[in-house]
């Protein structure tokens, strides 16, 4: 197995471990401790089917339903498609609705932190890339919180946020009445914990609505800073997909976001499973 960093703050590329193979105990504690100390994980040339995926999502933990279908339909789905394919011949184009919504992907996020129990970790696996576009970009919110003065570190330290689906994906589309009565706001701790090696970092991204207890215009310009203060250019780091990619990250400390691609004229199918986390964040 090989082993080589992605970026100065975050990321390995690992050669030479098979994720669709049966993994004994020894290397399940092996890919949790690569996703704790380096919080980004790419795997090139798995050779990954959704039944793979899903044995492989299972083996690090509780795998993570759909939330969309989930809280539209009430039906338990566990693996979907990121991208606009539905079979072999067809797929979505610029002006199908859920083109359209999957744009919100295109701010930078956590998975899940507007869920009471947010991601752990996200896995996603690309079968058709664009030839133009399609990229997804990385940030470390571990080592912008590190980049933050001792006195706003103590400053932040208890602080409490509320992070919302509606608030930040209906900046890009609408959300269905129905999922969104199933995800009112949740109140997560701001600043987080890693419970293996004790690195701490902020926890922010698009779902992150206010501060609780602070009024708005204060909860904005703190959130606001602080998201800025992660995503500058420098700190990024982008993986532009080769079909076999099969890539883990931490959203405990991660943001991401899609950077779009003409539906009209590419196709893009990746499939994503998510590990939910162990609990509330407000009891770690
Ligand atoms: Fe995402």
């Amino acid at each position: 197995m090989e082993i080589e960093p992605l970026h100065e703050d975050f990321g390995v590329r690992v050669r030479g471990f098979d994720l669709t193979a049966p993994l004994d105990s020894e290397e399940i504690a092996l890919l949790h401790r690569l996703v704790d100390d380096y919080s980004v994980v790419l795997f090139p040339a798995q050779r990954m089917t959704d039944e793979a995926q899903m044995l492989l999502t299972s083996s690090l933990g509780e795998p993570e339903e759909n939330h969309v279908i989930y809280g539209r339909t009430g039906e338990l789905v566990y693996i979907g498609t990121v991208g606009n394919v539905i079979d072999g011949q067809t797929q979505r184009d610029e002006s199908d609705p859920h083109t359209q919504s999957m744009k919100g992907n295109n701010l930078w996020h956590s998975d899940s932190s507007f869920r009471a129990v947010p991601s752990y970790i996200s896995i996603l696996h690309a079968y058709e890339v664009p030839k133009r576009g399609g990229a997804t970009e990385f940030v470390s919110q571990r080592a912008a919180y590190k980049r933050l003065s001792g006195t706003k570190q103590t400053a932040i330290q208890d602080l409490h946020v509320l992070h919302d689906y509606v608030f930040s994906r209906t900046k890009t589309a609408p959300v269905h009445d129905n999922h969104a009565a199933s995800l009112p706001p949740i109140e997560q701790k701001l600043v987080r914990s890693n419970p293996n090696n004790g690195l701490q970092n902020y926890y922010v991204g698009a779902h992150a609505r206010s501060i609780v207890g602070w009024g708005g215009i204060e909860s904005r310009l703190l959130i606001d800073e602080l998201n800025a203060l992660a995503t500058r250019q420098e700190y990024r780091w982008t993986q532009f997909w080769t079909p076999g990619d099969t890539l883990f990250w931490d959203n405990r400390c991660i943001l991401h976001r899609g950077t779009g691609y003409d539906a009209d004229r590419y196709r893009r199918n990746m499939r994503q499973t998510r590990v939910r986390g162990l609990g509330p964040t407000l009891s770690e």
